[in-house]
C-alpha cells in the first residue's frame, strides 16, 4: 500500500478540564468537524524526509534524523508539527521501517481554539502512517502513541482529548484508570460553539492552573472537589435527558473556571451573550484562556437562533453535532 489515509473529529469539553489533569473526571463529545490526513512513502528510498503539510498554513520537513526546515507557518510551524513528527517516527518504529514519509493534512477545525486539533490530528497522522503497514490499525494503539505525542506539546496531559478523538461520542472520561465510558443521552443535545477569536497556548494554561494549585492548595482542592461532583451530576442528567440541569452545571463550571484564572473577557462576554439568548448554559471549553465557549440550547431551532446573536455580536459562531464514529481509516 502507498498511500494510508485516515480521519478523526475534534471535540468539546462539556465538563472537568484543567482539573481532568489531575485526575478528575470530564465529560467530552467528539463533534462533527474532522481532520483528514493522507499518508504517502516518498519515492526516493535513500530520502528519509518527512514533510509534512496542512492546510491551516503550516509546513515543514524534517530532514538529517530530525533537522527541522520550516516551509510555511513561521516560527509557530516547528511547535505545531513535532508532535506529529514525533508521532510519525513512533509508528515507524513500532513497524521497524525507516523512510522517508509525506503528510498532507486538511483541517475543517480551527486550531488553538480549544476543540483538540492538535489532538485530532496527531490520531488521524499516526493511523494514516500505520495503515501504510497494516489495515484498520488498533485504535488502542493508535490513542496510546497519539497521547505520548501530545506529551511534546504539554507534558502533563491528562489525554482526554486524544481519547475522544480516537473513540468518539459522547464519554465519561476517567483520568486516574485512563477509561472512559459511553454516555447515551435521553434525546439530542444542541450545541453551539462560539470562538473569542484569541488563540491559546494549551500548554502554557496548563500550567497556570499548576502555578495557581500551587499558591492555593486547599481552594483548589475544594474546587477540583466540585468540578468533580458536576461532573458525576452530569453524567446523570445528560442519561436523563434533563438539560436544564445541565445547563445549570455548565454556568457552574464556569464560575470554577473563572476561579483558577483560565477564562478571558471574551468567553466571559460570550457566555454572557449566550445567556441573554436564551442558553440553558454556557463555559469555556477546553484549556481556556481565549479559545472557545460552548453553550447549551433547549433545541435546534434555539441554538441557530444563538449562533446568529453571537456571529452579529462580531464572533465566530457554528452549531455542532455529535459524531459517534472518532477515528475512521
Ligand atoms: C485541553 O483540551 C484540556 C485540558 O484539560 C488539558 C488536558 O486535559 O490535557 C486543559
Amino acid at each position: 500500500m502507498t498511500e494510508g489515509k485516515a480521519s478523526a473529529p475534534a471535540k468539546v469539553i462539556l465538563f472537568g478540564e484543567h482539573f481532568v489533569v489531575y485526575g478528575k473526571p470530564a465529560i467530552l463529545a467528539s463533534i462533527d468537524k474532522r481532520i483528514s490526513v493522507k499518508a504517502r512513502i516518498r519515492r526516493d528510498e535513500d530520502d528519509d524526509t518527512i514533510a509534512i503539510r496542512s492546510d491551516i498554513g503550516v509546513a515543514g520537513q524534517y530532514c538529517n534524523g530530525g533537522e527541522f526546515r520550516m516551509v510555511e507557518g513561521g516560527s509557530e510551524a516547528k511547535a505545531v508539527l513535532d508532535p506529529l513528527y514525533y508521532a510519525i517516527k513512533r509508528v515507524l518504529a513500532t513497524r521497524n521501517k525507516n523512510m522517508g514519509i509525506e503528510i498532507d493534512i486538511c483541517s475543517k477545525v480551527p486550531p488553538a481554539i480549544g476543540l483538540g486539533s492538535s489532538a485530532a490530528s496527531c490520531v488521524a497522522t499516526i493511523a494514516a502512517v500505520d495503515s501504510l503497514f497494516k489495515r484498520n490499525p488498533s485504535k488502542q494503539n493508535v490513542c496510546k502513541l497519539a497521547i505520548e505525542a501530545e506529551s511534546c506539546i504539554h507534558k502533563r496531559t491528562s489525554g482526554a482529548d486524544c481519547y475522544v478523538s480516537t473513540f468518539g461520542g459522547l464519554i465519561n472520561y476517567d483520568s486516574m484508570s485512563k477509561a472512559f465510558k459511553k454516555l447515551e443521552t435521553g434525546g439530542s443535545i444542541s450545541l453551539v460553539v462560539a470562538s473569542t477569536g484569541v488563540n491559546h497556548s494549551t500548554g502554557h494554561l496548563v500550567a497556570g492552573v499548576k502555578r495557581f494549585r500551587e499558591r492555593n492548595q486547599i481552594l483548589f482542592e475544594s474546587l477540583a472537589k466540585r468540578a468533580s461532583d458536576i461532573c458525576l451530576e452530569a453524567s446523570i442528567a445528560l442519561t436523563a435527558g434533563n438539560y436544564e440541569k445541565i445547563g445549570k452545571l455548565m454556568d457552574e463550571n464556569q464560575i470554577i473556571l473563572q476561579e483558577i484564572g483560565v477564562s478571558h473577557y471574551k468567553a466571559d462576554e460570550l457566555v454572557e451573550i449566550c445567556s441573554k439568548a436564551g442558553a440553558l448554559g454556557a463555559k469555556i471549553t477546553g484549556a481556556g484562556g481565549g479559545g472557545s465557549i460552548i453553550a447549551l440550547a433547549k433545541d435546534k431551532e434555539q441554538g441557530t437562533k444563538i449562533a446568529s446573536t453571537i456571529r452579529a455580536a462580531g464572533y465566530q459562531s457554528f452549531e455542532v453535532g455529535i459524531d459517534n464514529n472518532g477515528l475512521v481509516t
